[in-house]
């Protein structure tokens, strides 16, 4: 894909030198506009060098009738300002074209446009600034807020640019193909933790890496996406709409719950624990006895419930199984009543960056999808469940 960079003087231009390299990396080409005075606190050639592409800082540059920045905006897929001054965002608001990148940017005229506004706390909350963004926004401009914290200026508040990941998101979510637009997607991720007592729990390997994958994916759809997730490690993926961090099974039959029947489609991909306790411990069990017995009864199968009171929702169930991947899987796509369900190989799924999966439908086995990271199998299981939803496949 064809994206052009377009970067103005703010200070948190060093870290948009890491933008250019890690979209080079993605495979991406790439052009860089900047702005003369951003071009004094980061030489043109760094950016150059670590992009592997052409930077342009002079607006007269027309050589041989070849003319930038009507060029390079014809040629650019997408276009990201970053960082986005406010001087900047006040000029592309009012259709000023003083430099090669106001120019530019005037002269794009496709949907693909992300903003990525940084400054001091007091200047982001300006209303001359926020009706400038407003505007932009308006206008169709995808903006990547600022995150709150330290500011460049010694202050703390709302300003800082944002990690490089979510901008890359940004333009995932912008550049991929909208076949759950309007749908309403519910994933659940993670294992669950059932509580022995205070500080001792019984869960599992899962580390939630294929769930996040499949919301993120879900998100770049179009659709609007909900993740209920146990205990992980990882960080809300961006732009999902509704994150909800629960702890045991029982929280997550909860939250299930409470959203089911406004959905279209829910991803059980949890790896939610069969068994619970019987009773928790207050405090801390001691240990004064030599033999210990745990009484654990079942945990509520959230998955079989849906699959009872379903009405349009489409259900997709996981699996991880060791043997007789098709009898098993036919058998909980009946059991559970259930649309599709994504078969893993036990052994080497829990915990990977990468995943192989079986999906299978009410028919029997659509697809084995080779092994890949997991946002690469996401994407394939989402497009198998798209024809169902009467999206395209
Ligand atoms: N599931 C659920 N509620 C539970 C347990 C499981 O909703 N209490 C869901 C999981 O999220 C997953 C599917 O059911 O989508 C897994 O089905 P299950 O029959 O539990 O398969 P396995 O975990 O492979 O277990 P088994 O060893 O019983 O085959």
């Amino acid at each position: 894909m064809n994206v052009l960079l377009c970067v103005s003087s703010g200070i948190a231009i060093y870290k948009t030198v890491d933008l250019a390299s890690r979209l080079r990396k993605m495979g991406h080409d790439l052009k860089v506009v900047m702005t003369p005075k951003a071009a004094e606190l980061v030489s043109p050639s760094v950016f150059s060098a670590v992009g592997g592409c052409p930077v342009y800082v002079d607006e007269e540059d027309v050589k041989d009738g070849w003319i930038a920045h009507t060029e390079i905006s014809r040629w650019a897929d997408v276009l990201v300002v970053a960082p986005a001054t406010a001087n900047t965002i006040a000029k592309i608001a009012h259709g000023f074209a003083d430099n090669i990148l106001t120019l530019t940017v005037l002269a794009y005229n496709k949907k693909e446009k992300i903003l990525v506004p940084t400054m001091n706390a007091r200047m982001y909350e300006n209303p001359i600034f926020l009706e400038n963004l407003e505007k932009l926004k308006n206008a169709g401009w995808f903006v990547v807020e600022p995150e709150e914290g330290h500011l460049a200026c010694g202050e703390v508040g709302k300003g800082r640019y944002p990690d490089n990941e979510k901008i890359v998101e940004a333009i995932h979510v912008l550049t991929t193909p909208k076949k759950l637009f309007g749908k309403k997607v519910l994933v659940t991720a993670g294992p669950t933790r059932e509580r022995i007592d205070d500080v001792r729990f019984i869960t599992n390997a899962s580390s939630g890496k294929m769930g996040y994958a499949l919301a993120t994916v879900a998100k770049r759809m179009g659709a609007r996406v909900c993740l209920i997730s146990g205990p992980t490690h990882l960080a809300p993926p961006h732009f999902v709409d509704e994150f909800v961090r629960v702890e045991s099974a029982d929280e997550m039959y909860q939250e299930v719950m409470k959203r089911f029947e406004d959905v279209d489609l829910v991803i059980m991909n949890a790896a939610v624990g069969d068994y619970k306790p019987k009773e928790r411990f207050q405090g801390k069990l001691k240990k004064d006895s030599p033999e210990l017995t745990l009484h654990l009864v079942r945990t509520r199968d959230i998955l079989r419930e849906l699959g009872e009171r379903k009405t349009k929702q489409v259900l997709v169930g996981f699996a991880a199984e060791v043997e007789n991947f098709e009898e098993n899987a036919r058998k909980k796509i009946l059991e559970k009543n259930l649309d599709f369900i994504v078969v893993n190989d036990a052994r080497k799924t829990l915990g990977s960056e990468t995943a192989e999966v079986w999906v299978f439908g009410r028919e029997g086995l659509l697809e084995r999808i080779e092994e890949g990271d997991k946002i690469s199998v996401a994407h394939r299981v989402l497009d198998l469940v798209v024809a169902s939803l009467g999206g395209e496949r």
